[in-house]
């Protein structure tokens, strides 16, 4: 018996990183997981990666900044599955610059793709999700909450992640009891968020001494999605190894 059993699962941005991480352990523990990227190339590699170590996951192609790719994906989703009750809105991006150096295009590309996407496809998934008594979880960031900022190249991304919180907790509050909605704020992990792959750079972070794995955020995400955590709505969870108070 999985934690995840009968539960179809949208995991968007779920063919790297944490999202990646997210999806495998949510097919081992039994639910049918549908990964949401552009990348069709290395979502194959994934899906097979997966295959082999004996889970199934499913890759439909969605540009999250297309609010007619989300409606498509709405359509193939229904047709191929026949319901969603749990949706992850985790596909985001990072681009760092400082005040001198932001573009429009820069600016709207993340905050289309940090914050527009979750809207659309909230608008898209939320009745059915709520006509399942489902669940909903956002992947924001611990770099949307910090009261102070370590790097000072981040406008871009913290306030896209903290405009996220806020419309996490407005999701929450408007879709109960039907639905529960949080909102996950990780800290530094190792994914293809960073194009330096020279971790060591941020070890003194953060009170553990390290960034996370993926597969250690996939685990909250986990407890986050499944009946574990039955009685938490509205909620920021932090996953930081500490950064917050260091
Ligand atoms: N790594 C960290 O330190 C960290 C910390 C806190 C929060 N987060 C958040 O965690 C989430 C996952 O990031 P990650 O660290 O796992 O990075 P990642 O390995 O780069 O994964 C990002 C995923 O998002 C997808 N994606 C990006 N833009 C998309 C779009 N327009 N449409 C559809 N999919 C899109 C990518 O797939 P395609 O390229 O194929 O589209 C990829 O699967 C992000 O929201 C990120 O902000 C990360």
């Amino acid at each position: 018996m999985g934690k995840m059993d009968n539960r179809i699962v949208l995991v968007t941005g779920g063919t790297s990183g944490i999202g990646a991480s997210t999806s495998r352990l949510i097919a081992q523990e039994g639910g049918t997981v549908i990964v949401v990227g552009r990348n069709s190339e290395r979502a194959r590699i994934f899906c097979e990666d997966c295959e082999k170590s004996g889970i199934k996951v499913n890759y439909i192609y969605c540009d999250v900044t297309s609010k007619e790719d989300i409606s498509n994906l709405h359509k193939e989703v229904l047709d191929r599955f026949g319901k969603i009750d749990t949706l992850i809105s985790n596909a985001g991006m990072l681009i760092t610059a400082s005040l001198e150096e932001i573009t429009d295009d820069e600016w709207d590309k993340m905050y289309a793709t940090n914050v527009k996407s979750a809207m659309y496809l909230c608008q898209e998934f939320i009745d059915e999700i709520r006509n399942n008594k489902g669940v909903v979880l956002f992947n924001a960031s611990i770099n949307g909450l910090h009261n102070y900022i370590k790097g000072r190249r981040s406008y871009m991304y913290a306030s896209s992640k903290s405009a996220l919180i806020q419309f996490s907790r407005y999701m929450a509050k408007n879709y109960a009891p039907e639905v529960r909605v949080n909102c996950l704020c990780p800290g530094m992990t190792e994914t293809n968020l960073f194009t330096n792959k020279d971790y060591s750079r941020f070890a003194d972070c953060n009170l553990l001494g390290r960034m996370a794995k993926p597969e250690e955020i996939a685990r909250v995400a986990l407890f986050l999605v499944c009946d574990d955590s039955s009685y938490i709505t509205g909620s920021v969870i932090v996953a930081d190894g500490g950064e917050t108070i260091k």
